[in-house]
């Protein structure tokens, strides 16, 4: 399973699983169901010292007590009955890992779950309100997240830039702040892999990389802007001056059409490469997964992605132009060049650098 390979990767060199290491991590699965992730962690990430396991669910907690006898895993996962975010608050800087998988939302746990977490620690996500996300229902996603998604082609690479500037601000508001290490958009969901730490200084940064979107509602063209801009003084210090704008002209430059605007989303990198890099070497030394080589796929794309937000998709710019596109094997290999870089959201889909 993807997760217990992430990990696996943040825990290092302990050898077995199933044992409780005095030292090892502590981990909350907040919204634990029947806890079958939690006794997948429980049997293959090794260098563990304990598993809450955790649903406010009475039935779903008895079925959690019966999947750790089942699993003979009495002595490192524990159930628990309550509401997630309550265990989270009364549990400050105490997990290494909290991992977030409910229905819908995961926004109302941000809070706690930043809180909740050492120095360091990896907050594990996953949100499947994609619809939402995606731009469907902006007042919903702006009740939910404190930004307006953006209905565009880019609409899922924009659902993940806006939970994360939740995350982070969320964080912020504790002096705290988020390094992504991985931000998928799999089938309807988006998982997300941040680590959390503390620093004043870090969390002031969050203004410089928010922003809003400019989308031109006729040819699709985008431009961010960031909230504010940091210049550095002396030594490492910043000051920061809100960002002067607007960045577009009323109508766009390219077809004359208006701008639908969207944010403030996160303007950041969505991954650490190193940390895919070491995922990726992982698997050599793991069991082989049926889903392995999906993942080697994801997870290649996503190493190739730059840094910079959104993405041209072929078919749609070619519409835009009205022009034929060109086959997918001319695109492959042109994903060597510089200009073009493949992307997970999308099978066609190009970060194309020249276009700015
Ligand atoms: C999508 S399921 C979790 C699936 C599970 N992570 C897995 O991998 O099998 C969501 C669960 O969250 C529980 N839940 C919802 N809100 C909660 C809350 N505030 N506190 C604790 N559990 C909650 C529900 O009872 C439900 O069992
Ligand atoms: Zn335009």
């Amino acid at each position: 399973m993807f997760h217990c390979i992430c990990l696996h990767v943040v825990v290092g060199d302990f050898t077995s699983a199933g044992i409780s290491y005095q030292h090892g991590m502590k981990i909350l699965e907040g919204l634990g169901a029947s806890g079958l992730r939690s006794m997948r962690f429980g049997l293959e990430v090794p260098g563990i010292q304990k598993i809450i396991c955790n649903d406010f669910d009475q039935t779903a907690t008895e079925i959690i007590d019966r999947n750790i006898q089942r699993n003979n895993l009495g002595g490192i996962v524990e159930a628990s009955c309550g509401d997630a975010s309550m265990l989270m608050h009364q549990n400050k800087y105490n997990f290494d890992v909290v991992d977030l998988d409910p229905y819908g939302t995961a926004a109302p746990f941000f809070d706690a779950a930043v809180m909740s977490l050492r120095e360091g620690g990896l907050l594990c996500v996953t949100c499947t309100d994609a619809a939402i996300l995606c731009g469907n229902t902006p007042e919903k996603c702006f009740t939910m997240y404190g930004s307006l998604p953006l209905r565009a082609k880019f609409a899922h690479e924009s659902g993940l830039r806006v939970i994360l500037r939740c995350l982070e601000s969320h964080a912020a508001r504790h002096s705290r702040y988020i390094v992504p290490l991985l931000s998928l958009s799999v089938d309807f969901y988006f998982r997300l892999f941040v680590k959390v730490y503390s620093g004043q200084k870090q969390a002031k940064r969050s203004a410089s990389h928010s922003g809003m979107v400019y989308h031109c509602t006729g040819c699709g063209a985008y431009t961010c802007q960031p909230l504010a801009e940091a210049t550095l003084t002396k030594g490492d210090e910043y000051k920061f001056t809100p960002f002067k704008g607007p960045p577009v002209s009323e109508h766009c430059v390219q077809c004359g059409s208006r701008h639908a605007i969207g944010g403030p989303i996160y303007l950041g990198p969505l991954h650490n490469l190193a940390f895919i890099n070491r995922v990726l070497l992982s698997l050599d030394r793991l069991p082989h997964l049926s889903t392995e080589r999906r993942i080697i796929g994801m997870l290649s794309m996503a190493a190739e992605e730059l840094d910079e937000p959104f993405y041209w998709e072929m078919d749609g710019m070619c519409k835009t132009l009205h022009c034929v596109p060109p086959p997918m094997i001319t695109l492959r290999y042109s994903s060597s060049s510089k200009h073009f870089v493949s992307i997970h959201f999308f099978w066609c889909g190009r970060k194309y650098q020249s276009l700015k």
